[in-house]
Order: structure tokens, then C-alpha cells, then sequence
């Protein structure tokens, strides 16, 4: 409330929600963004939505200079952190991109907040530290291992803010490991707008659902869920904005991880199924190999969020989808293009 807020990756999918969210709230909003994989589109949306102004700086923050002019620029007085490269299958191609954007971008904001007396920060990590996980649900003293690149660096920059916790008593760090997070805004004008073939199971299904792929290839049947096929901790987007705003308001003294999920589980076909009620359309899908890294079930024991964050996600699975095909029925090719 009435804070200025940075927030980096913020014309991003998650980061956009966030910023609304926080504006909402009656937050200013910087929105730091090298829009290699998000839109400028989605901070005009959020800027429509909200009535309000959002500061916009085009910034690398894997460049030190640029990171330091922002901080020069504006009164930050918090950071959320979501820049960065998510695609785990280009992880595995590119390991160095990963390591050096994921990491050399946060290592230069921890360096300016430092420089600039600002300690509070919300970071963007993932339920993939887990890797394949020992205990279901997973509570977060649960043993990490992620399984590729990209969740390496979630782990790697988990570690450094553990880190600069411990060396210097100012950091407030929320860590916060997001299950699966889908759906929309529900007025449908801001939402996930993947660059070329979705990776992920809802935005492929959605176009799908749309007329954009022929049918969905389901990744393994043979699975021990009670369908045979993988079951997720699905968070709708609104709820996971909310869980930040929550963070920022209940920051530890030091470093603490927060599971960011329901509690509750879908599998590939229940999404298939909710989809289809959802939005009217048939989906074509057929069942093929596992995709390799994928595990049978994730599923977030979400207590510490509910106990110390006092956030909890509630909406369904069908409010999701519903709100996923509101965005992508009113904007079937995603956002127009920045050039346009
Ligand atoms: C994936 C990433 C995870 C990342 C998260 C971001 C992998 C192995 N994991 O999680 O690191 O943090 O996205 O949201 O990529 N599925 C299909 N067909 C598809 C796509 C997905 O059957 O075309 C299935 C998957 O096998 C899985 C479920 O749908 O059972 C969800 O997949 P997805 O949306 O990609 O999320 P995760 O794999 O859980």
C-alpha cells in the first residue's frame, strides 16, 4: 500500500497479474522488462484495467550499468523479482544462457538493491527445486533436486539470497515455489502468450481449443495417478498475484521459502475434460510417450503460505479454465505484436 514496488519481468505473464494486483492495491509499479519473451502490450492492459500509470524501463539486468541506472532513476523501496528464462527443454540445449541470464541478472539487482538500501525482495522460484519429490504433498523442508538447467538456476539463486540473508541481518527475501500456475485476469485482456509451440499442458490445450493445433499429444498414460496420466497442484494466476502481495506484507527476518499451490491435484485428462465443458469445444488429444524429466504427481502442502502469509488460493480448476478461454477466445493469436 502506497508503496513503489520494482518489478522485473513484470510485462510477463505472472509478473503482469502481479502488477495489477499490487496497483490495485494502491502500489506504484516499476516495471523492469527486456521483453525477449513478454509484451508491452500487457503493462497497456494492465494500465487500461487499472486506470492507474505504470513506470516502464526497457532494461537488461544481466547489464550491471542498467541495473544500477534504474535504481539511480526510481524510489524503489521492494522488488519482485520474475525476470528471467523459464523454458526447460532450451535449458538443457543452452545450460550457459540459463546460468548466465538467470544468475548474473540476479546477482546485479541484489547488488543495487544492497547499493541502494533496498532489502526487501519476493522472488519468482518454482516447485521444479523439488525435482521428483520424496514426500507428497510436498512441504517445504522437503529435500531439493531439481532435474534440469532451469531449475538449477531456481535452486542456484534460492542459495545466493539464503546467502545474503545470513551475511547481512537488513535482507527480508520471500522465496516463493509456485506450482503450476494458468488461467487469466477475468477480463480476459491480460493472459499467457507463449512465443511459437506452448511447452506447457494448459496454454497448448487452450489452443487447441481455439482452432490454432490439430489435437494435444498427452505425455504418458501409464502413470500411477488415478488415470494413468501426470496430476499437477494447478494455482490460478489471481490467486498466485495475491500470494505475492501477501508476501510483501508478512516479509521474515531473513530468508524463508513459501509453497505456492492449492493442495489439490489434476491430472492431464481432468484439465482435458474441464476444458472441453469449459469452453464448448472438443479436444482432440492422443496419448503418447512420457516426455522425459516429468514425474507422475506434484502437489504443494501449502500450510506455511496459508499459517504465516495468511493467503490462500481458492479458486477451482474450472474457474482457471474458464478464465484461460476467456483470454484466449478474446485474443486467439495472444497479444499484438509490439511493432504492429
Ligand atoms: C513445467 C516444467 C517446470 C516449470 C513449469 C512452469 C517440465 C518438466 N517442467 O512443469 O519446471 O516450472 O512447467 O509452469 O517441463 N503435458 C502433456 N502434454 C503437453 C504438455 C504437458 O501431456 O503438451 C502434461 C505433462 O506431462 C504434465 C502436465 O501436462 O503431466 C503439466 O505439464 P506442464 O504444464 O508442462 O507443467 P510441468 O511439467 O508440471
Amino acid at each position: 500500500m502506497d508503496r513503489t514496488i520494482l518489478v522485473t519481468g513484470g510485462a510477463g505473464y505472472i509478473g503482469s497479474h502481479t502488477a495489477l494486483a499490487l496497483l490495485e492495491a494502491g502500489d506504484r509499479v516499476v516495471i523492469a522488462d527486456n521483453l525477449v519473451n513478454s509484451s508491452k502490450q500487457s503493462i497497456a492492459a494492465v494500465e487500461r484495467l487499472t486506470g492507474a500509470t505504470i513506470e516502464f524501463a526497457e532494461v537488461d539486468l544481466t547489464d550491471r550499468d542498467q541495473t544500477r541506472e534504474l535504481f539511480d532513476t526510481y524510489p524503489v523501496e521492494a522488488a519482485i523479482h520474475f525476470a528471467g528464462l523459464k523454458a526447460v527443454g532450451e535449458s538443457t540445449e543452452k545450460p550457459l544462457l540459463y546460468y548466465r541470464n538467470n544468475l548474473l541478472s540476479t546477482i546485479n539487482l541484489l547488488e543495487e538493491m544492497a547499493a541502494h538500501d533496498v532489502f526487501q525482495l519476493v522472488f519468482s522460484s518454482s516447485a521444479t527445486v523439488y525435482g521428483d519429490p520424496e514426500i507428497l504433498p510436498i512441504p517445504e523442508g522437503a529435500a531439493t533436486g531439481p532435474t534440469n538447467a532451469y531449475g538449477r538456476t531456481k535452486l542456484m539463486i534460492e542459495d545466493i539470497c539464503r546467502d545474503v540473508a545470513a551475511a547481512d541481518p537488513r535482507w527480508q527475501i520471500s522465496l516463493l515455489r509456485y506450482f503450476n500456475p494458468v488461467g487469466a485476469h477475468q477480463s480476459g485482456d491480460i493472459g499467457e502468450d507463449p512465443n511459437g509451440i506452448p511447452n506447457n499442458l494448459v496454454p497448448y490445450v487452450m489452443q487447441v481449443a481455439v482452432g490454432r493445433r490439430e489435437k494435444l499429444s498427452v505425455f504418458g498414460g501409464d502413470y500411477d495417478t488415478h488415470d494413468g496420466t501426470g496430476v499437477r497442484d494447478y494455482i490460478h494466476v489471481i490467486d498466485l498475484a495475491a500470494g505475492h502481495l501477501a508476501a510483501l506484507d508478512h516479509l521474515p527476518e531473513g530468508c524463508r521459502e513459501y509453497n505456492l499451490g492449492t493442495g489439490s491435484g489434476a491430472s492431464v485428462i481432468d484439465v482435458v475434460k474441464a476444458a472441453e465443458a469449459v469452453s464448448g469445444k472438443e479436444i482432440p488429444y492422443e496419448i503418447v510417450g512420457r516426455r522425459t524429466g516429468d514425474i507422475a504427481t506434484s502437489l504443494a502442502d501449502p500450510q506455511r503460505a496459508n499459517d504465516e502469509l495468511e493467503w490462500r488460493a481458492d479458486r477451482s480448476i474450472d474457474a482457471m479454465l474458464t478464465d484461460a478461454w476467456r483470454w484466449q477466445s478474446k485474443n486467439p493469436e495472444g497479444y499484438p505484436r509490439d511493432d504492429a
